[in-house]
This record gives C-alpha cells, sequence and structure tokens, in this order.
C-alpha cells in the first residue's frame, strides 16, 4: 500500500510517499528564512507558503517516489495539534485528493507520527552497541517527543496504546532552546545552532539548576532555563562576547539535556521499560543523542532514535501512521477539522 503523507502543522511544508517502513521519497521545503526576520514562526507567513509550497512538494515526491498520482492508496495528513491556519491548508490539500482519487483520507495526530518515527526504515548506517541495529522495536517502550511545541513522556504499549508519564509545564525544550539561542544572537531557529556552538563552550561555566517539580515528579519545566540565561546575559551589559556565547550555551545545554536523561532514566526504572524512543525536532541534538548512548548502555537499556531527517518535522512519518490506521480500516471522515491543541493520550 503506498499511502501519501502531508504535514503542515508548522513552518515545514512536507510531503512523502511511504510503502509500509519504507519511504520512497520524503520531501521538505523548509521555511526557515521566510521566518527568520520575526524570530519566530508567523502563523500567517507559514500558511501561506504552504498554499504556495504544496503542489511543486507533491510533483516531487511523487516524482522522486516514481508513482503517479493513480498508484496512491490513501491520503494522510496532520490534522492536530499545530498552528491552526497551517494545519487546515494541509488538510484540506490532502482530502481534497483523497476526494479527487476516491481513496480513503486518514486524519494523524502529528505527535503519534513523531513517536512512530523511529519504524521508518532507516537507511543511514548507525553502528551504536545499544541502538538495537537490525532488532525491531518491542513493545512497551518508554517514547518521548522533544520538540518545538512538545515534551511529551509516554509508555507504549503498542501501536495506538499511548500512556502519558509526563508532560511539560510551560515551555517545550525546543522552544526553550530557541528562546535561549535569540538571547545570544544565534538567529533562527536556535536549536540547531545552539547545538553547534555549544561543543566550543565550557558546559561548567554557568550554573544552571533543575527545575524541582517534586520527588516523583516526571513532567518537566523549561520557563527557568530561559530566565537564567535571560540574567546571564543581562549581567553582560549588551556586550555579549564569542567565549561568553559558547560557554552559556554550553552551560544551558549541559544542564537540559541532563534534565532530559534524569527524566528517561527515572521512568524508566519506575514503570520497568528498557526499551527508549527518543523523536522530535530536539533528539537531533548531538550531545542529547551522546549522552543517551551512554546512559542506555549503563543502564542495560536499547535506545532507538530516528535519523536526524526524521526528527525534525516531515511527511513520512505521517504516511507510515496513516498506513497502520489504514491496516486497521481507521478511515476518516472528509468533514474532519484541524485542531490546534490535542493530547494522545490522558496523564496515567
Ligand atoms: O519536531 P520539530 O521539527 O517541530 C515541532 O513539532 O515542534 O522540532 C523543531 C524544534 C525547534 O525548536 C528546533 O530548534 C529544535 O527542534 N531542534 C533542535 C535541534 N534541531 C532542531 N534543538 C536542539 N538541538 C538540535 N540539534
Ligand atoms: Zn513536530
Amino acid at each position: 500500500m503506498k499511502i501519501l503523507g502531508i504535514e503542515t502543522s508548522c513552518d515545514e511544508t512536507a510531503v512523502a510517499v511511504v510503502e509500509g517502513r519504507k519511504i520512497l521519497s520524503n520531501i521538505i521545503a523548509s521555511q526557515h528564512a521566510a521566518h527568520a526576520p520575526f524570530g519566530g514562526v508567523v502563523p500567517e507567513i507559514a500558511s501561506r507558503h504552504h498554499i504556495e509550497n504544496l503542489p511543486a512538494i507533491l510533483e516531487e515526491a511523487l516524482q522522486q517516489a516514481d508513482v503517479r498520482l493513480a498508484d496512491i492508496d490513501a491520503v494522510a495528513a496532520t490534522y492536530t495539534p499545530g498552528l491552526l491556519p497551517a494545519l487546515l491548508i494541509g488538510l484540506q490539500f490532502a482530502k481534497s485528493l483523497a476526494f479527487a482519487l476516491k481513496k480513503p483520507f486518514i486524519g494523524v495526530n502529528h505527535l503519534e507520527g513523531h513517536l512512530n518515527s523511529v519504524f521508518l526504515d532507516d537507511p543511514s548506517p548507525q553502528p551504536s552497541p545499544t541502538r538495537g541495529e537490525g532488532v525491531p522495536i518491542e513493545y512497551p517502550f518508554l517514547g518521548l517527543i522533544v520538540s518545538g511545541g512538545h515534551t511529551h513522556l509516554y509508555k507504549v504499549e503498542a501501536f495506538g496504546k499511548y500512556i502519558l508519564l509526563g508532560a511539560t509545564r510551560d515551555d517545550a525544550a525546543g522552544e526553550a532552546y530557541d528562546k535561549v539561542a535569540k538571547l545570544l544572537g544565534l538567529g533562527y531557529p536556535g536549536g540547531p545552532k545552539l547545538d553547534k556552538i555549544a561543543h566550543q563552550g565550557n558546559p561548567q561555566a554557568f550554573r544552571f539548576t533543575q527545575p524541582k517539580l517534586g520527588e516523583d515528579s516526571l513532567e518537566f519545566s523549561f520557563s527557568g532555563y530561559k530566565t537564567a540565561a535571560l540574567l546571564h546575559v543581562q549581567k553582560q551589559n549588551g556586550d555579549l562576547s564569542q567565549s561568553f556565547v559558547q560557554d552559556l550555551a554550553a552551560s544551558f545545554q549541559a544542564s537540559v539535556t541532563d534534565f532530559l536523561l534524569d527524566r528517561i532514566v527515572a521512568a524508566s526504572i519506575r514503570h520497568d521499560l528498557t526499551n527508549w524512543v527518543v523523536t522530535g525536532g530536539v533528539a537531533a541534538n548531538k550531545a542529547l543523542r551522546a549522552k543517551l548512548e551512554k546512559e542506555a548502555q549503563e543502564n542495560g537499556c536499547r535506545q532507538y532514535l530516528p535519523p536526524l531527517n526524521l526528527c525534525t518535522d516531515n511527511g513520512a512519518m505521517i504516511a507510515y501512521v496513516g498506513g497502520r490506521h489504514l491496516e486497521n480500516k481507521k478511515y476518516s471522515p472528509l468533514s474532519l477539522n484541524a485542531m490546534a491543541y490535542s493530547e494522545l493520550a490522558k496523564c496515567e
């Protein structure tokens, strides 16, 4: 079954063709340059770009997959959560295609897409003792989504069975990265830029304390990191030297990645989950990936991470989840509406 996956929840216009776990094409038009002058995503600009990009991206995805529209068995699109006007563009485009092709339409939750992105075939070689090379991911697993809009920790019992163990009380991890990067004048999107520069600084130069959310808490909070970074920046009186920026980036990154790791290890012990899956844009972070590998090895656990291009938003993860719903005959009505906010599961 060849599934067309369309993703427009934020600032990436993405279309993919996926067959089972195999990615036949995965085209992403990034809008970073359009939003950079504003220091963040402007929903109306994102939506207008989706309208302009979608026809060409669809054409490219079909060409690269070497299929015609008539070969597509179903059309899947993100319908929640995300920026409402941006979601509406991709959703309506996908529904119109499904209607014209007389093929099933499947609305996909963006969070379910991220969580399942590790199941897509990964052609990139990632030799690692803890990354079950060729070993299928076994349920149940611990699933963390760390992105620009979400920081959610789940126990995943099976496809479609997600138990929320904890989420952020305020900012998402990627949002904190972007805001601190902005304070440091690194530009937008800040996460990858801060990640790059952090390796040149001293991670012990500045103190960032982990939020205190209660002894047994599996929740997250990142607003304190932003405030601490702001206070350090203000003390420089407008003169941010290169070494200050590098050291602050390194200290922020060290503390945030330690915090994420602490939560993973705590949840893994409490819920006896030895398979760890980490997805979303921040899962592309080099420091986090290195720490996860070390921590998994020390704890006798196995970690599964998507390749870098599947950490950030993409159509392949939406097509893959759409395909799984199709197997279960879970189609969506063409009247399905977009929703800005939604949860995959309630807190346990
Ligand atoms: O998953 P994603 O593309 O979109 C959402 O669903 O939110 O994640 C984008 C987020 C941004 O906040 C971006 O700065 C962050 O992921 N990000 C990173 C890295 N690459 C992307 N954060 C830290 N280190 C990175 N290497
Ligand atoms: Zn996302």
